[in-house]
């Protein structure tokens, strides 16, 4: 019976050093050391929980230990520098290197596999350009706002305070002042610590924290004195995030601390719950009709919704609604599926949710058979890290990316995924004060600006080099895209298919699009009755 050696030796050692004391009195040591072993061995073989310790006793805590460091050992011994899981070794390190400004180039040339399916490059130009300015701006507000708001085209995403500490939310912001880039608040409302001078995207969720009332209502006055801070450049409201759409969050009450309780709005000592969906808004125009509101409230500051698209049809009735009301959004930011979250269920964070490109083209191809493309600025979050990543993205036509877990990199994060347990290694999702010490702010905040700066440089190099003069000039057909066929098409050929107008003029379009443009209504986000697609939703 092997699987029982470890614990008889154990027993047997115990006894041998236990005769050996009456001799020689130090052998107390090695009967400690064994009899510990040996006691482990008799609770193992006696407890009902664990089959494998019942029959492999002290052995099978090998087991527990392993599964304990396999994420450490898979990510320093094991791990190759292209796997994403989520970000890649290359991925992690050239944030690592732009946060320092240390050396960023790499020898030899590339390791990615140029013939694999989905493997996509920029076609760059003879005429090169070397002139490129980095750090391009894009104005957001459409005539119907007040405060139009010139953002940086690469910006901190949402991050609430209570999901990171608020060391970390000190570093980005200050990291943002310094940078001059925004910093969006995450749903977690404004805290002391984002009040270090960086332009603030005052995020509402389904919390409504910060401007809520004793009942957790959104409380327009609440919201006023939020948005009438001169730190807050625009308003966001979050219908969903990529990695847990639909699915609303929770912060243990054993996380809420003080300042967190005051920037929320709520009181200590119980769970805070951001249910699944607001109550504010029910019905397509009740939605459109709160975006004005807010803007109204916030003296005419750019107001959009960040979402990760669902059912196609239900994004198409906010486009009716803002075709019939007049009422016409400045932003919309786009979470692909791929984005990340303090804790989420794996369920919704593997398979719910449209992937970011998917839902970037077909945002962006409504729009323009809506005719709205021009009154809405487009961001785009979800695994945007390198200067590649963002350049992709603003051919496909965003207008600006927001990275959340890019800078978290920049602040130190090494991705120990333990985001959910407040037990971060470094510092940055946790309300422990003693592990948040371990993240000095000023050093930081550095960081976070050279990450944004050395970032944006790279991507104006690519620019440059495909022979454009700036970022917005990039578009679909500057990308190839290789085929799971072995061919490769144009971007062009793959995501831009919508001609302009198209859907409101009625003229007809590819039938993912026109069929939940027919089932969209503005007076429910439900289908018509009897109408209900079987093929699109
Ligand atoms: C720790 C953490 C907390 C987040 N909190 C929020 C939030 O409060 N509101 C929100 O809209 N998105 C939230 N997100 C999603 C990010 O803003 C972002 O959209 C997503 O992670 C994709 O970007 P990334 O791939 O660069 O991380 C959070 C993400 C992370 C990693």
């Amino acid at each position: 019976m092997i699987r029982y050696t470890t614990f008889a030796v154990a027993v047997g050692l115990t006894a041998i050093s236990a005769l050996l004391t009456i001799f020689w009195p130090y052998f107390w040591i090695a009967f400690v050391f064994f009899g510990f072993f040996a006691l482990v061995g008799v609770h193992d073989v006696r407890q009902e929980g664990h089959a494998v310790l019942r029959n492999y006793p002290i052995l099978g805590h090998l087991r527990w230990i392993l599964e304990g460091i396999r994420p450490e050992i898979r990510q320093y011994l094991l791990e190759s520098d292209h796997e994403k899981v989520p970000f890649s070794r290359d991925d992690r390190a050239i944030v690592y290197q732009r946060s320092k400004s240390a050396e960023d180039k790499r020898p030899f040339g590339t390791k990615v596999d140029v013939y694999a399916a989905g493997y996509s490059w920029i076609t760059h130009s003879v005429l090169a350009r070397t002139d490129v300015p980095w750090d391009t701006r894009v104005t957001i507000g459409n005539d119907q706002c007040k405060q139009p708001y010139a953002a940086s085209i690469f910006n901190i995403s949402a991050m609430s305070f209570g999901a990171l500490s608020g060391n970390a939310i000190a570093a980005l912001n200050k990291g943002a002042k310094m940078g001059g880039f925004a910093h969006d608040t995450g749903e977690g409302g404004i805290s002391v610590h984002h009040r270090n001078g960086g332009d603030l995207i005052y995020e509402v969720g389904s919390g409504y924290f910060g401007c809520r009332d004793d009942k957790g209502n959104f409380s327009p006055e609440n919201f006023a004195k939020q948005a009438a801070n001169p730190q807050v450049k625009m308003i966001e409201v979050k219908l969903s995030q990529g990695a847990k759409p639909g699915h609303g969050g929770l912060l243990p009450a054993a996380k809420i601390s003080e300042e967190i309780a005051e920037a929320r709005g709520i009181a200590m000592g119980q769970d805070c719950i951001s249910p699944a969906i607001h109550n504010k808004f029910g019905t397509p125009l009740e939605f459109i009709n709160f975006l004005a509101e807010l803007r109204e409230l916030s003296g005419g500051k750019p107001v959009g919704f960040k979402l990760c698209v669902g059912h196609r049809r239900e994004f198409m009735c906010m486009v009716k609604a803002m075709i019939e009301t007049g009422t016409v959004p400045d932003f919309i930011v786009i979470d692909g599926k791929e984005g990340g979250t303090g804790a989420a269920p794996l369920e919704f964070a593997n398979h719910i949710g449209m992937p970011l490109v998917e839902g970037l083209s077909f945002v962006v191809n409504t729009l323009i058979g809506a005719g709205l493309r021009d009154q809405i600025k487009i961001g785009a979050a979800g695994k945007l890290v390198t200067a590649y990543d963002l350049a992709r993205i603003y051919a496909l036509g965003a207008d600006w990316v927001n990275s959340a877990r890019g800078f978290m990199f920049s602040i130190g994060c090494i991705q120990a995924q333990a985001c959910h347990t407040n037990h971060c290694p470094v510092g940055v999702t946790t309300q422990d004060k003693l592990r948040q010490r371990a993240l000095n702010v000023d050093s930081k905040s550095k960081r976070v600006a050279g990450f944004h700066k050395n970032t944006l440089k790279a991507v104006a190099e690519i620019v440059g080099a495909a022979g454009l003069g700036s970022p917005f000039e990039l578009q679909p057909k500057h990308l190839m895209v290789r085929q799971k066929s072995g061919e490769t098409l144009s971007g062009a050929k793959i995501y831009l298919t919508m001609p302009p107008d198209a859907l409101t003029d009625g003229v007809a379009v590819e039938e993912s699009y026109q069929v939940p443009w027919n089932n969209a209504r503005t007076e429910s986000f439900r289908p018509f009755e009897g109408m209900e697609s079987l093929l699109y939703n």
